[in-house]
Order: structure tokens, then sequence, then C-alpha cells
């Protein structure tokens, strides 16, 4: 999951400019994402998440590490831009319900890159999904990611990377 876990923290550090939306609302009057994401977050995220990859199958091959899920320049690629479209899709939502740039929204906030990366990882690689995700290693990333999540946000706002420690 680590490929999937570095695009949101990197796009909290490096994030910033021009937002993905320009600024543009929608028929609302909400913006359609919000000023929370944007192409330098979503690229510099993305680029982290697979270079963390590329890492991991180095590693794995370099030392045999054979226990560690067998990762391709594909699924590490999925797991990357699956979390930040999951988190782009999340805002989307979170607008059209009104919620302010930076809102909490339990569960959502949480789970976005989750089942951002499962979706293509499901459409785009699905005999890796079913190989690797077994319901134990589901169950594991279930519990996981908003403990992470959590810490990470913590960490975040205590270095003033984020404003909200959620
Ligand atoms: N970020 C970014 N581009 C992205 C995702 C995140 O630049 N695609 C940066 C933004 O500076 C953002 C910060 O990372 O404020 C934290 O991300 P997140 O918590 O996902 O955004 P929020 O500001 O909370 O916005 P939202 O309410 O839409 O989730
Ligand atoms: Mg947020």
């Amino acid at each position: 999951m680590l490929p999937a876990y570095i695009p949101n923290p990197v796009a909290a550090l490096c994030g910033g400019g021009t937002p993905v939306d320009l600024g543009r609302s929608y028929s609302d009057g909400r913006r359609l994402f919000g000023d929370g994401k944007t192409y330098r977050g979503l690229l510099i995220g993305i680029l982290a998440g697979i270079g963390s990859g590329l890492l991991l199958i180095w590693l794995s091959d370099t030392y045999l590490l054979t226990s560690l899920p067998k990762h391709t320049v594909l699924s590490v690629t999925l797991l990357a831009c699956g979390a930040l479209l999951g988190d782009l899709a999340k805002s989307f939502f979170k607008r059209r319900l009104g919620k302010e740039r930076g809102a909490r929204w339990p569960v959502a906030d949480q789970y976005d890159l989750v089942v951002g990366a499962f979706l293509l990882l499901l459409v785009f690689d699905l005999s890796w999904f079913f190989t690797h995700i077994t319901i134990p290693v589901l169950i594991f990333i279930l519990i996981l990611t908003p403990v992470l999540h959590r810490a990470v946000n913590i960490i975040g706002y205590l270095f003033r990377i984020k404003e909200v420690p959620w």
C-alpha cells in the first residue's frame, strides 16, 4: 500500500498553486474541487508514490524479499494515481455536500485513497488485485489506513504543514 499512502502527505508538503478546477464552480455555485486540490500536489504526489513503488520493486528484487507482494510498474502506478484521484473525487462530493475546504468528513477522508486505488486496480489490473488483496490483507488495510491517516495528519499539523489535524 506504500505507493498509495505516500501521495497524500507529499501533496500536502509540495502542493499549492493552480487549483485543478482552475477556480471554477459547479452548477450549485460551489467550487468543483476547491483550492485544496492543485496540479502541483497531484503531479508531485503521484510521482512520489510511483517512486516509492519502484524503490519497493528494486528492494525486493535486490534482496529477494519474496514475502513482499510482487509489485509491477503498473500496480504501483495504479495505486499512486488511484490514491489521489480518490482524494480528488472525495473533494468533489465534499463540495456538493456544502463542506468547505479542510472541513472534516469522517470515513470519506480516511478511505478515499483506498477506494480510488482499488477501483483503478480493479479496472486495469484485476489479476494483481485478486492475487494480492486477499481478505486478511483487506482487513489489515482497513485497520491500518485510518490509524496511519490520523498519525500523519497530527504530525503534519504539529509541523504546520496542515491547517487542521485531520
Ligand atoms: N493538496 C494539493 N493537491 C492535491 C491534494 C492535496 O495541493 N491534489 C494539498 C493542499 O495544500 C491541501 C493539502 O494538500 O490543502 C491537504 O490535502 P487534503 O486534506 O486532501 O485537502 P483539504 O485542504 O482538506 O481539502 P478537502 O476539504 O477538499 O479535502
Ligand atoms: Mg482534508
